[in-house]
């Protein structure tokens, strides 16, 4: 197991389709770096069939790391590839994802869709740990898994963006839920134990439940008892809103590690002790929105507004800020309601 993953307790910014992209991921390593970083998911079927796009998701810097990518998905031979693709770009660990509620993911037999397939879930966790050994043995290059110049193209882009780096030895892990329709621990969780997993991420919420109620902190520290008996460590997720909280639940729940996603939503601070300012605030929407348009030029302006209203909740003239930054389609335009950001 690498350093990183037995060194201490930690906490890490969990992963968020259409929030955590690089941008996002940037911005918050330039407040406070989490002490691990899970990319939003990428659907392996896509990325081992010519999705090229999707490689927009697994662009990452190298102050990031480490850095796990996560997939999708509900075919064992695209995990293959994808495990082969991930190995290549670098990453420090591949995360399958077992927990995802949405619908249009479900509804193949991905995501949290997996608990109720045992089975496939094990061939998928296997065709992953091939993959990854296939390519650190040299068994298979980037080149022998079918790829098309295009994605071989993306992949060569996306390395270049994150400095080249040399291959890692990836951690294998998954990131799932208590169950689908009622908690389902007591057979899901051994289940998951005898993969010999590098570590493995408990939301504690079933599918049905989507983020509607509580996460059951009480469900994830059986989870962890279980995992401590099979050495394999287990992060906790669910509802954490700081760091104080966050170390708290790891003593009283038993797990090694905690992953925050929604609270970290316009509060990157959440990683650092600091109590932003408004300037503070301000600022870092400019950087935000900055990084936006270098690494994605070409993309229009409106995924960033939801990332400014969420930075502006709790401000005093909220109202009427809203109003304006709800209509953003440009940087200069964000410079512009520096005053009226600032004043209260
Ligand atoms: C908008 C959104 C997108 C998400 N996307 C992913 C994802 O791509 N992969 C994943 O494993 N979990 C995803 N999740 C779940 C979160 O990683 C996390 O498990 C969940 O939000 C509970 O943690 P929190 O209360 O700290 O937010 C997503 C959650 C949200 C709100």
């Amino acid at each position: 197991m690498p350093k990183w993953l037995t060194d201490k307790f930690i906490i890490g910014l969990a992963p968020m389709d259409g929030v955590t992209d690089e941008p996002y991921r940037q911005t918050q390593c330039f407040v406070g770096k989490p002490d691990v970083i899970i990319t939003e998911f990428v659907s392996a079927e896509g990325i081992s069939r010519g999705g090229v796009q999707l490689y927009d998701e697994l662009l990452y810097g190298e102050n990031e790391r480490p850095i796990i990518g996560q997939i999708f998905g509900k075919e064992p031979e695209s995990f293959y590839t994808a495990a082969i693709i991930l190995s290549h770009l670098g990453f420090d660990g591949i995360d399958i994802n077992m927990g995802c509620p949405a619908k249009t993911v479900t509804q193949h037999g991905s995501g949290a869709a997996l608990i109720d397939k045992p089975e496939v879930a094990s061939d998928i966790i296997k065709s992953v740990r091939q993959g990854i050994d296939d390519y650190r043995s040299g068994k298979k290059t980037i080149n022998d898994i079918g790829l098309k110049n295009p994605s071989l193209e993306v992949i060569k882009r996306n390395l270049k963006y994150s400095g080249n780096p040399e291959p890692k030895n990836p951690t294998l892990s998954v990131k799932t839920r208590v169950g689908t329709s009622q908690n389902s621990i007591d057979r899901w969780i051994p289940h998951l134990l005898k993969h010999n997993l590098d570590f493995m991420t408990l939301h504690g919420r079933t599918l049905k439940q989507g983020y509607s109620g509580l996460a059951d902190w009480d469900a994830i520290k059986i989870a962890a008892s279980m995992a401590k008996d099979a050495h394999t460590p287990l992060w906790g997720n669910g509802d954490i809103q700081n760091l104080t909280q966050a170390r708290e639940y790891g003593e009283k729940y038993g797990v090694t590690g905690i992953l925050i996603g929604r609270a970290s939503m316009g509060n990157p601070w959440i990683f650092t002790d600091k109590i932003p300012t408004l300037r503070d605030k301000f600022s870092l929407m400019c950087y935000h929105a900055q990084k936006f348009t270098e690494i994605f030029p070409e993309r229009q302006f409106d995924p960033m507004r939801k990332h400014f209203l969420l930075y502006a909740s709790g401000h005093p003239h909220a109202k009427n800020l809203r109003a304006k930054l709800v209509h953003l389609s440009s940087l200069d335009q964000l410079y512009a309601l520096e005053e009226e950001f600032l004043s209260c």
